[in-house]
């Protein structure tokens, strides 16, 4: 038997076939546009997801006996808000989870309708990120397409329902909406009403194993599959891969270095940051997480490797970054490319160096780049500690993890011992363990992860590096305070 997962990301799709040992048979990758039509604001087209599948789901499967695929899911980019009309047509682009344009409507949910008021009903505060304050926007801004706003769902909801016509999602994904309860996992009514809108023109809450449905039989015929292939409704991306890293029940860690970073402490109870640096948010395992989410990770290396040095080398560009350059360096870097969400959550917020001489090298400020983000996902693991919550090891994924010096610096800047999955695909690899619950094959998620998810490989922290990173990340942590009043006037 197989299975499809979809790992539904920013800068593309990435199919996984699974089989049911959770053996990956066959990867696709179909790379899409993001647009930033302003400073500060992301869009895509999300017909390019979807062509992405139609495209990628044939070369995926083929070789492979199509009757074989019993069930799809899906991991997807959270936050970003489609909105569609009557007729089921894509209104206006996808305004994305990092777009940071809503900054006044994030003011007035945050500071008229009051933090307080937003937690009670939602368990979370706005960001700039949500969904909730991107429906204000449209509603000062686009209010005639806002009008004819019939149906509200998130990325990897619009593709399952383009795959089932069913309008659904799952509780991880809905929790970043800012318009779910998360704690009694209903739409809260209260958030409905500030926004503008009605329950009706949200999509059918599911748990992420759940099937939402079976293929149409126009689609399935478009991608050479059988009609009663099962969808489930799949997961936020970092809900997602914590399924694909195993980190599921009470008490697991996951990091991702991915476009955006974040950091993922699973629970079988609900739980607030009293601060909402965190988010509280549901998991896809029925349980619920706290998580940190910074806007730009590995699209910091990205951005500086690409665009400023013309380079698509990465692992080139990290050679020269010695052990013993390690904890030393003084250059600094605030990754605030995009704004940031966790833990500052400041849309003015921006990308920093900080601390260069003359002999200052290339090297020294690609470290800078990698340390940043490291530090700055040290940043809500603060947080997470602060609140009581014991972190003696987590999983690491994303494109990030792929550098073993990347990881190395972020074992000894947290102190804690990185655990790496055999089988590192993902939220693909989430979604196929969600499509297998969902079949039946097994009788629930943590079930299933321990079935099939093992480490492979754990990275200790050095005693002596992580000290000299603690002497580094105390200086890192005043860089910013010492930034912020300057952020807001440089535009
Ligand atoms: C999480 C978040 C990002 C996106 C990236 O809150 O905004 O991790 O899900 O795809």
């Amino acid at each position: 038997m197989l299975y499809i997962g979809i790992d539904l990301g920013t800068s593309a799709a990435k199919l996984l076939l699974v089989d049911e040992a959770g053996q990956v048979r066959n990867t696709v990758t179909k790379e899409y546009p993001l647009y930033f039509p302003h400073p500060g604001w992301s869009e895509q087209d999300p017909a390019c997801w979807w062509n992405a599948c139609l495209e990628g789901v044939p070369e995926l499967i083929a070789g492979f006996d199509p009757g074989e695929v019993k069930g799809i899911g899906a991991g997807g980019q959270m936050h970003g808000l489609v909105a569609l009309d009557k007729e089921d047509k894509v209104l206006r682009p996808a305004i994305l989870w990092n777009d940071g344009r809503t900054f006044k409507e994030v003011d007035y949910l945050n500071e008229t309708i009051g933090r307080e008021t937003l937690s009670r009903y939602t368990a979370n505060i706005a960001f700039a990120g949500f969904t909730a304050p991107k429906l204000l926007w449209m509603k000062a801004n686009e209010p005639e397409l806002f009008g004819r706003i019939e149906k509200i769902m998130l990325p990897k909801d619009y593709v399952v329902y383009c795959l089932t016509g069913v309008h659904a999602t799952d509780y991880s994904d809905a929790s970043g909406m800012l318009l779910l309860d998360v704690e009694h996992k209903r739409w809260s009514e209260e958030m409905c009403e500030i926004c503008g809108i009605s329950v009706s023109q949200l999509p059918k809450l599911y748990e992420s194993w759940e099937p939402v449905g079976t293929l149409k039989p126009d689609v399935a015929a478009k991608l050479g599959l059988p009609e009663g292939v099962v969808v489930c409704a799949g997961a936020g991306d970092n809900a997602a891969a914590a399924v694909g890293t195993g980190t599921v029940g009470a008490g697991g860690c996951n990091i991702s270095l991915g476009t955006s970073g974040t950091i993922f402490i699973s629970s079988d109870r609900f739980g607030v940051d009293p601060n909402n640096a965190l988010h509280s948010f549901a998991h896809a395992d029925g349980g619920y997480h706290l998580m940190g989410c910074m806007l730009s990770a590995a699209s910091c290396n990205k951005w500086w490797c690409e665009d400023i040095l013309n380079t698509g080398d990465f692992a080139a560009e990290q050679t020269p970054i010695t052990d013993e350059k390690l904890g030393r360096n003084h250059v600094y870097f605030l990754p605030y490319l995009m704004g940031e969400r966790s833990p500052i959550n400041d849309t003015n917020a921006r990308g920093t160096f900080v601390g260069l001489t003359m002999d200052t090298t290339r090297a020294d400020m690609i470290q800078a780049v990698l340390e940043g983000v490291s530090f700055a996902i040290r940043d809500s693991f603060e947080v997470a500690k602060s609140l009581g919550v014991k972190i003696p090891r987590s999983c690491l994924c994303g494109g990030g993890a792929k550098s073993p010096l990347w990881r190395k610096m972020l074992a000894n800047i947290l102190g804690i011992p990185l655990d790496m999955v055999a089988t590192e695909q993902g939220p693909g690899y989430g979604g196929a363990i969600l499509a297998m619950v969902a079949t039946g094959l097994f009788p629930s998620v943590q079930a299933a992860c321990g079935a099939l998810v093992s480490v492979a490989e754990t990275l200790e922290p050095d005693p002596e590096l992580t000290a000299r990173y603690e002497a580094r990340y105390q200086q890192f942590r005043q860089i910013y305070p010492a930034m912020k009043a300057l952020f807001p006037k440089l535009h």
